[in-house]
């Protein structure tokens, strides 16, 4: 393969094509390393769009500095993430702030080895800020880089070690910035678990293209069924709620959970996704507070706004709301 024209078409096709506006890749912004890890961590589980709309400018408007951030208490900025799912990100996140605001003369280092010391940045995460963040020329590979290099380079179960060495053996030092953008942006767009050949810059370059069946393309998770039976206790405009304890809620307000419900009064059923989990929510009408099993708090109605709260919980408010 040519390396030079392989990387020239795939900057012209970002230069046409990519999403070049998207906030964290305006390279003139101040702070420009910290909104880069804001938006890489918040996008490591999170849609853009969904983040665009309601998480990276509040979060950076209440948090504007790595400083700022380190000062903040857990629940500030639980709070901030409220909705968003994978709390251990957030609270990883001020782990990290803190960390770098002691170790580091509160900025975040711009070598990949030690910000992969770093809470909740793994390899890929940690190129990225080098990358975006410092403009090192480094490669990093996540799953719609991968997809592109399987493709590409057709591969039949790569390791992550030689994922990892194609992506150096194809990185344009010259522009990393943008080739890795780019690889990024063609993997959403184009490259996708369905993919658009015919739009492809790349395609005269791709070994897999004829064989697109056989690539190890979709990653089925498998999905664990669960059932919480939860009791909804509402008097004089409060509400009672439990201070999670469990590691994926851990400090997050949820319903709590029944000892016993068979002869309470059943208020609906909701599903609700969580990780890996498929939940199938029973919610109960209590009366008496102690059928629970979890040690509660009763909140005004009000003061919700203003707690951190999980996706779930306020998929049973807004239920409720409607009964
Ligand atoms: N997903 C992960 N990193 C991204 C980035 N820098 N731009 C768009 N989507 C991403």
């Amino acid at each position: 393969m040519d390396i030079y024209s392989f990387q020239a078409e795939l900057l012209s096709w970002y230069e046409k094509c990519g999403r070049k506006t998207l906030p964290w890749r305006d390279k003139s912004m101040p702070n420009r390393p910290y909104r880069v890890l804001i938006s890489e961590i918040m996008l490591q589980q999170t849609q853009v769009k969904t983040i665009l709309e309601h998480y990276y400018f509040p979060f950076l408007q209440q948090f504007p500095t790595l400083e700022s951030l380190a000062e903040a208490s857990e629940e500030e900025v639980l709070l901030q993430w409220r909705g968003m799912g994978y709390y251990t990100r957030a609270r990883n996140l001020l782990k990290c702030a803190r960390i770098c605001s002691c170790d580091f003369n509160a900025c975040l280092p711009d070598c990949v080895e030690l910000l992969k010391t770093l809470p909740g940045i793994g390899s890929y995460t940690a190129g990225a800020v080098a990358c975006f963040g410092f403009d090192k020329a480094v490669s990093f590979v996540d799953s719609n880089i991968r997809r592109i290099l399987i493709r590409l380079f057709a591969m039949y179960n790569p390791t992550q070690s030689l994922l990892e060495s194609e992506a150096r053996n194809i990185l344009n030092t010259e522009n990393p910035f943008n080739h890795n953008q780019a690889l990024i942006d063609l993997g959403a767009l184009i490259c996708t678990p369905n993919p658009k050949c015919l739009l492809c810059p790349l395609s005269e370059f791709c070994k897999g293209k004829e064989d697109l069946k056989v690539l190890n393309l979709k990653k089925t998770p498998k999905s664990i069924k669960k059932s919480l039976h939860l009791g909804v206790f509402e008097k004089d405009s409060q509400i009672a709620l439990y201070k999670s304890q469990e590691r994926l809620y851990y400090n997050l307000y949820n319903f709590p959970l029944l000892k016993s419900y068979q002869s309470l009064e059943k208020l609906g059923i909701l599903k609700h996704s969580y990780t890996k989990y498929l939940l199938d929510l029973h919610l109960y009408k209590v009366q008496d507070l102690g059928v629970f099993e979890d040690d509660i708090t009763l909140f005004n109605l009000q003061d919700l706004d203003t707690l951190p709260i999980s996706s779930m919980t306020l998929k049973i408010l807004k239920f409720l709301k409607k009964m």
